[in-house]
Parts: C-alpha cells; structure tokens; sequence
C-alpha cells in the first residue's frame, strides 16, 4: 500500500489512475483497475445515451465496492451531447469521483459539490490548473505534451508541467502523459505528483475491450511512431502513425485546411473498424510517446504489481542507496 493525497482522496491502495478512454473505458476495465488497488475513469460519451452510462455504472457495482470514477469530455461539437442528463445519472446512481477534461467545467461544478462529488480536472497548463482549483475542482491531472489525445498548444513536457504545477497549487496534483512504469510512478512523485494517469498503457491491457491488433500495434511501437494531428485547427491531438495519419499531415501542409478536408481519415467510423476488427488503416488511433516503454500486454493486477514492484524497488532500495552522507560520531 502507497499513501499520498490522492490514494488518500479516492480511498485506494496504490495512486495509479486510468484516464478516460472513449470507446474502451468500460465497466472492464474500470472493474479491474479498482480490484488491483487503483481507480478507473468510464468515459460518459462512450455511450450516444445517458442511458447507457447508467447500465455500465451499474456493471461495475454488480463486480466490484471498490471506488471507480466517470470523465466527462467536454470538446467543441456541432451537436453538443445533453452532458446535464449524463452528470444527472451520475448523481442518481451515486457516483463519487468524476474526471473532466477538454472546457472547464465551471457550470457544473455548482451541482457536482452540492451533490458531494469530487472533480479532477484533466489540463495541459498551469493557468488552466489554476482556475480549475479556483471553481472548487478537488485535485487536477495535468497531460504533458508526451500524452495520448490532446495535449493543448503549448507543447510542455510532463517534466516541467508537473513540478511548475505542485509549485503553484494546493490541490492534490497527478501526473498524466507518458507514464508507463514504475519508473514513472516514482518520477511523478520526486516531480511533486500525488498520483500517476495513465491512458495509452491501459490500451495495451488484456481487459482493454479492443481487437488484439491495436494491442500489438502499440507493443511494436516506437517512441517516434505518434503524429501530432490538427494543429493548423488548434485542436492538436497525437495518434499512432499510419497512413490516415500521414494522409492527415500531408493535407494540413498544404494550408487553410478545414475539419471537412480531414474527416474522413478520422471518422470514427473507420476507427470502429479498427477496434472491433482490427483494421489498423482504418481511422486513426490516440496514442501518447509512451508506445516506447510498452512492450507487453499483460493484465491489469499484473500490470500494478509490475508498477508497485518496480517504485517499491526504486523507493526502498535504488535511491536510498544513492545517498552516501557519512555519519558523523
Ligand atoms: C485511446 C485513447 C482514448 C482517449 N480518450 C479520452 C477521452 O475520451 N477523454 C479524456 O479526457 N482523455 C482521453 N484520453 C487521454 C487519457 O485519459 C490520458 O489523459 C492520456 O492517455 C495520458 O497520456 P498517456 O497516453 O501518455 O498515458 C484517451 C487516451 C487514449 C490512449
């Protein structure tokens, strides 16, 4: 057992978190996250319905009491999702821990405190932290520009964001975009973090409801194999090259580029070709600079005892070694 702020705060054993994931953080992996000693974010706009959130809440407390969370995205849409009847069901069916991430969640926040919900804030920027701690989130991740999905525009690294934002708040920090290991676990803590997100690396788990080619497509996987897409939209988000990806680029260089040039390599559409069927030229897929250090699918539990194994090693025996200080009679 590891105690910080965060373990602390969702009453969990290790502080080892899985981020929202759109279509795959189900009541699976949110099961087995929880049953290993960590807490799993399901992601709400998984499901077209509010509906089918509830369904899958109710899945993860049919299999586990353990605590498990629910991220809200909230990115621009022409039709925007009604996200007041999916908070609505998170306050019916008793939901605790909710993670936000994209627009701050200021207008909801009124609602989420009355109904004794605790936020984490998923941000790319100190200033963005900071307001997040202003309207009342109770901690916040911040993704470095190595992470999965969007990792804003300013292009910093975990390496700087996480200690600049320990610095500058009060609220329990957790670091989010390239970590894999437990090296990683212990680097977020030596930053300043209370806690460590991860996204890309669930990925690659057995309980991870995706076709086994993604999975090893990540394995495989270099830290140069993600691609940067619609920067020139200033909506950057980083993917697994592949020909769509490239396809994407070589279309954004070309100037003045619209979502309706690039669409149709990043339906997602043909990325449900890609999950269910594995058909890696179909669509494009979120994967942070962490493909690097993954080389295994293994399970979840064996995937914490991994983590836990390796920053116990690091914590009790490597670095404390390191300090050679003579003792003085
Ligand atoms: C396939 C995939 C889908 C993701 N979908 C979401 C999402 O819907 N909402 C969200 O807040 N973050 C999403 N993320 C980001 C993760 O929650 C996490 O912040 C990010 O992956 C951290 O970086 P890492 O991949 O280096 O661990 C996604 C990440 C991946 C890999």
């Amino acid at each position: 057992m590891f105690k910080t702020a965060i373990t602390e705060m969702y009453g969990i054993e290790y502080p080892i978190i899985q981020g929202g994931l759109m279509w795959l953080a189900k009541a699976e992996l949110a099961v087995a996250t929880a049953e290993a000693g960590g807490i799993g974010f399901m992601t709400a706009l998984t499901h077209d319905k509010p509906e089918g959130l509830r369904d899958e809440i109710r899945k993860v407390k049919d299999q586990t009491d353990k605590p498990f969370g629910i991220n809200l995205t909230f990115l621009p849409s022409l039709r925007p999702p009604d996200f007041p009847a999916y908070v609505g069901v998170c306050i019916d069916e008793g939901v605790k821990f909710i993670e936000t991430a994209g627009r701050s969640p200021e207008e909801f926040m009124p609602t989420l405190n009355d109904a004794g919900i605790k936020v984490i804030h998923k941000c790319t920027s100190i200033r963005h932290a900071l307001k997040a701690q202003k309207i009342g989130c109770a901690a916040v991740s911040i993704d470095g520009f190595e992470c999965a999905g969007h990792p804003g525009e300013d292009d910093i690294t975990s390496l700087i964001l996480i200690p600049l934002a320990k610095d500058a708040l009060d609220i329990p920090v957790v670091a989010s975009g390239g970590f894999g290991d437990g090296r990683g676990l212990v680097a977020a803590l030596a930053l300043g973090a209370d806690g460590m997100n991860m996204g890309t690396r669930f990925v690659a788990t057995k309980e991870c409801p995706i076709h086994e080619n993604v999975k090893q497509a990540i394995v495989n996987a270099s830290e140069r194999d993600t691609r940067l897409l619609m920067r020139s939209l200033r909506n950057t988000a980083r993917f697994l090259v592949n020909d769509n990806a490239e396809k994407v680029l070589e279309i954004e260089a070309r100037g003045e580029t619209t979502i309706d040039d690039i669409k149709e390599f990043m339906s997602g559409v043909k990325g449900k070709d890609m999950r269910d069927n594995g058909d890696m030229d179909s669509g494009v897929f979120s994967a942070g600079q962490v493909v690097g250090l993954i080389r295994s699918v293994p399970s979840v539990q064996e995937l914490f005892d991994e983590i836990v194994g390796e920053a116990r090693e690091l914590l009790t025996q490597r670095l404390p070694n390191i300090v050679q200080d003579e003792v003085t009679a």
